[in-house]
């Protein structure tokens, strides 16, 4: 059951004090933290949290004027500047979850590779193609290599409060190992396939590698308070259920039992229908997926334990607002609230205007779903751990 909430859960974003005088819960009474881990752990919720990947983007003239200036990695590496530019969506479109502004290819220059990053995506000149290439790649240490992220974290968590949720991540090592092998984003990803036909066991040690080196990473970021991680497999879609089940879901389960317990996990794949059965053996708490896949059937086939985020495609978002409405509210009703977490199906789209992202967030605020109380009951366990 669907309905509108038009009074408590609107955030008054028009008048907003500045966010260190108020915890976010006192200015809108929301504890979105407790909301958000409530997802994550699977129970039923009347309104769900809601945020979006990329929210932090070339979409709001906010981060267009920073950027104006300042080059992405700069800003990345700035903590005054990637802490802004982090904020700027929570208090534009009031999300009820800050991701930090950062990228998933930092790690691959803190291993040693040289990086060029920019709008139109990463550029990798040394890509790696060897078994020497694979060795000279360094486990670096966070808190010194990269420590400009916890310490962005950190001002995030310290501007608002202990009670709004900060997401950490980091890209799950295949589809790192996809960039560090091609250079660039490559259709079909000829290169990185053959390399791992041709040279498994050194494949197999790069996958190894980054994961060793994503545990470290990810963990200074829950240290920083990081109270929920994501993992980026935007690339697992390219390879079948067999290579994925041998290369990718060993080097994802290494990363996610490196973290285990220490906080909710969030395992994004893109275009894995094929996939799923293995996925859900992530080891992921919530699986966060897009636009192809079906939410209310997901949620019979996996394990109750399971939480689901996503699925609107992002070029709803680029209109009419009548068929934002209903594919939100169609997003919404798969679920009926239990451990959902509404998010889109991918990025948003740069081209997106501002007044429908803010459309997006507050049909998912102000919608009441379920009934209070409701257990998750999965008809079946397919893809149970
Ligand atoms: O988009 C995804 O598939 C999510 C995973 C992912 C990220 N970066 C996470 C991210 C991927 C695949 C990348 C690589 C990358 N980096 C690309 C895509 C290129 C390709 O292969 O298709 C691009 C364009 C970049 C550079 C980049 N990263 C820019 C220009 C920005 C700023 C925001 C924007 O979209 O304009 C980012 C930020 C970024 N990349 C975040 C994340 C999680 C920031 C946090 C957020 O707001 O979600």
């Amino acid at each position: 059951m669907l309905f509108s909430l038009r009074t408590p859960g609107k955030p008054n974003l028009g008048h907003m004090p500045p966010l260190n005088t108020l915890t976010a819960t006192e200015r809108d009474g929301i504890d979105r933290k407790n909301l958000f881990l409530r997802a994550c752990r699977g129970e039923a919720l009347t309104r769900v949290p809601v945020w979006m990947m990329r929210q932090a983007g070339r979409y709001l003239p906010e981060y267009r004027a920073i950027r104006a200036t300042r080059p992405f990695l700069e800003v990345c590496k700035t903590p005054d500047l990637a802490a802004e530019v982090s904020l700027q969506p929570f208090r534009i479109l009031g999300v009820d979850a800050i991701i930090v502004f950062s990228d998933i290819l930092i790690p691959a220059e803190a291993m040693g590779m040289h990086l060029e990053l920019n709008d139109a995506g990463p550029n990798l000149p040394s890509p790696i193609r060897s078994a020497a290439d694979v060795a000279s790649l360094r486990i670096f240490d966070p808190e010194l290599e990269t420590k400009f992220l916890p310490e962005t974290i950190r001002r995030i968590v310290k501007s608002v409060g202990p009670d709004v949720p900060v997401l950490g991540f980091a890209a799950a090592p295949w589809t790192l190992a996809c960039y560090m092998v091609e250079g660039k984003t490559k259709e079909g990803f000829s290169t990185v396939k053959s390399f791992l036909y041709h040279e498994p066991e050194t494949f197999r040690l790069l996958l190894n590698k980054i994961a060793l080196a994503t545990i470290a990473y990810l963990r200074a970021q829950i240290d920083a308070g990081a109270c929920a991680v994501q993992l980026f497999d935007t690339w697992c879609g390219e390879l079948n259920l067999e290579d994925y089940e041998d290369f990718a879901l060993p080097a994802v389960q290494q990363v996610i039992a490196g973290i285990s317990g220490k906080v909710p996990i969030i395992y994004y794949t893109k275009a894995s229908n094929h996939l799923m059965s293995a996925v859900a053996r992530s080891g992921a708490n919530v699986l966060s997926v897009d636009w192809r896949a079906d939410l209310a059937a997901l949620r019979k086939a996996l394990s109750p334990k399971i939480a689901l985020q996503g699925n609107v495609d992002p070029a709803v978002l680029l209109g009419p607002t009548g068929k934002i409405r209903e594919a939100t509210q169609s997003a919404l009703s798969a679920l009926n609230g239990i451990g959902h977490i509404l998010n889109l199906g991918h990025g948003i789209f740069k081209q997106t205007p501002v007044e429908n992202a803010r459309l997006f967030i507050e049909i998912g605020q102000q919608t009441v779903v379920g009934s209070a109380g409701k257990t998750n009951q999965p008809t079946s366990a397919a893809y149970s751990r």
